[in-house]
């Protein structure tokens, strides 16, 4: 199906260990998640039925892979009463104080990888204002080591993806990223490794209190 390619296709892989890492980090039915970049719900129809009912939110620039997801893979599923369709925005500007609720734990998986510095910054200015105090938010990105010229295209393994400093898909150092949280009220961390088939790593960014 077209929108599980659109977002990258090893959809039962990159699905399972979403949810898995999540849990893994302390992720419980009760909590509120929001997915940046949700798509067409890759984790998302795992975490409908892992999270209470009502307690997963999305948000996505692209209105076609949400709906594609709602109808070929949340319905299916018999998922769509778990997910009310206010819990769901389109916009490419991470405005998630728009769902008028605070929430305990955000995730962007394979999300800065496509985002320009500027677009990361926003959404780092943005998440903030809808996160609680203490909670979390997890997010991927290729990453550019400090003896590779930043310049130059790099190459994954696993995975064989090539990035590159200035187009999609985007490498980063991990000093980048941490510049570009600079001043707004997030502790970073970098995680180890978490098994990503695509060799992305994983940031782990506390909303500070
Ligand atoms: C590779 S897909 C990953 C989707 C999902 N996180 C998953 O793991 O299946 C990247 C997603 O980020 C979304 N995206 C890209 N730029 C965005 C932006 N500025 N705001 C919101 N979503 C964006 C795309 O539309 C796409 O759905």
């Amino acid at each position: 199906m077209s929108h599980r390619e659109a977002v990258g296709g090893l959809w039962d892989e990159i699905g399972e260990l979403q949810l898995r890492f999540l849990v893994s980090q302390g992720l419980e039915p009760g909590h509120r998640l929001l997915d940046v970049g949700c798509g067409s719900f890759r984790a998302g129809v795992r975490l409908l039925r892992y999270l209470e009912a009502g307690n997963y939110y999305g948000l996505d620039a692209n209105a076609e892979l949400i709906d594609a997801g709602l109808e070929h893979e949340v319905a299916p599923a018999g998922l769509t009463e778990r997910m009310p369709r206010s819990n769901l925005l389109v916009t490419s500007e991470f405005e998630a104080s728009r769902f008028g609720v605070l929430f305990d734990v955000a995730l962007a998986q394979s999300v800065f990888t496509h985002l320009t510095a500027n677009q990361i910054r926003r959404c780092l200015i943005e998440l903030p204002r809808a996160l609680k105090p203490g909670a979390v938010l997890y997010a991927t990105f290729f990453e550019c080591p400090d003896g590779h010229p930043e310049e130059q295209p790099l190459r994954h393994e696993p995975g064989g993806i090539t990035t590159f400093m200035d187009h999609d898909p985007f490498h980063y150092r991990e000093e980048d990223l941490r510049r570009l949280a600079d001043g707004l009220p997030w502790e970073v961390t970098k995680l180890g490794p978490w098994e990503h088939p695509r060799d992305q790593r994983m940031l782990r960014l506390v909303r500070a209190g």
